[in-house]
């Protein structure tokens, strides 16, 4: 959040291909970016790599740590050894710790560390994994008490780094969860930064799907043990059945339609989505009103993206809507432009 220097600390460094990739950023923001060898889960390690940033970016302090390393070793917990184990948990249980021992006495404006929704919704052969995350959840709250800087964001699977390998998105879809576009990603770590809350989820779930895994007799017992939250997020798609026919939109039925038509039955399809996904948008609040002065967060605009993109198979941007003086009137003409020209041109 407006850094001059930005360093990385990551056990083997980075690759050329990376090294463009940091060029490019470097010339697009003017900032600078040091790349540091080094291991959370080695202490010695940890301070060399912190004593390297600070001779490198010269007077500046350090203010901010974004913890994001993490393994990925899934193993059912049938055939599940110790180290399988010790492969996951270190990174973020001792690396979390040892990054908040090598900056105490710092005054940081962030701590933020990357958990995952498997810290809240299990996922087979990922305990471990989940375990990790538990923890690093946990152990936010624990120096929010302490009144040091402190955020958990857990990530939905996403369409970079571990989670986008190909034979994992098939397994995701299946259990209720699209992966997060980058442009998602940057518009909810922004959302989140801003929000500053302990603990902040993000993720793209197909509830449907979901609440389907989850209500088979197997399951039960698991979805009784799961976090009020989940029962909730579930509670409100079950809502959103019930009642589907209040914000119902069929665009064929439109064809023969005059554009005037179309353009006040996509309003009212807009208005009505809103106000069903939010709970906070009037169908009748005026479509010049800026999402932001309504309070939406992201996570609503998302919800309200994935409605939208249900009703009528087209995805709104997330970079489009996280601009900040976004109204109702640019998503329906947005919405305009991408449905009815098709309709208009058949007809
Ligand atoms: N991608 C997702 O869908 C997703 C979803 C939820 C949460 N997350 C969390 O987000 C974070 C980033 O994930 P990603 O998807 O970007 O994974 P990634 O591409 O595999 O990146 C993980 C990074 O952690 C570094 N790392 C691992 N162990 C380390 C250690 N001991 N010391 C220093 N660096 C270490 C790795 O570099 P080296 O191997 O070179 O050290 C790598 O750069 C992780 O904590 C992950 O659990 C990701």
């Amino acid at each position: 959040m407006g850094a001059a220097t930005v360093a990385t600390i990551s056990r083997r460094g980075i690759n050329s291909e990376k090294e463009n990739e940091i060029t490019n950023i470097e010339k697009k923001f003017g900032c600078k970016i040091v790349n540091i060898k080094g291991d959370v889960t080695n202490l010695k390690s940890l301070e060399n790599a912190m004593h390297e940033i600070q001779e490198r970016s010269g007077s500046a302090s350090i203010r901010g740590i974004f913890h994001c390393a993490g393994v990925l070793h899934g193993k059912l917990l049938s055939n599940i050894e110790e180290n399988d184990i010790d492969i996951v948990l270190k990174p973020k249980v001792i690396g979390s710790m040892n990054l908040h021992h090598v900056t105490n006495g710092l005054d940081l404006d962030y701590f933020v560390v990357s958990s995952s929704i498997n810290s809240l919704i299990g996922i087979p052969g990922q305990s471990s994994y989940g375990a990790a995350n538990c923890f690093l959840d946990d152990f936010i709250d624990w120096r929010r008490k302490r009144g040091l800087a402190g955020q958990s964001i857990l990530w939905g699977p996403l369409n970079v780094g571990m989670a986008s390998r190909p034979e994992f998105i098939d397994n995701f879809a299946k259990r209720g969860f699209n992966l997060l576009s980058v442009a998602e990603v940057r518009c909810c770590l922004q959302a989140a930064l801003m929000q500053n809350s302990t603990n902040i989820v993000y993720a793209d779930i197909n509830w449907e799907t979901m609440s389907k895994n989850y209500s088979v007799p197997m399951m039960e017992r698991h979805r009784n043990i799961m976090s009020v939250l989940f029962d909730q997020l579930v509670s409100c798609h079950e809502t959103f059945d019930e009642d589907s026919s209040f914000y119902e939109f069929d665009i064929t039925s439109l064809r023969d339609t005059s554009k005037q038509e179309q353009y006040s039955a996509l309003t009212r399809f807009v208005l009505h989505a809103a106000s069903k996904v939010t709970g906070e948008v009037d169908p009748s609040t005026s479509i010049d009103v800026k999402l932001t002065d309504l309070g939406l967060d992201s996570m609503s605009i998302l919800t309200f993206i994935n409605v939208v993109q249900d009703y009528t198979r087209y995805r709104i941007p997330a970079a489009f809507m996280s601009n900040i003086d976004r109204t109702f009137r640019d998503i329906i003409q947005l919405l305009a432009e991408k449905l009815f020209e098709q309709i208009n041109s058949v007809s």
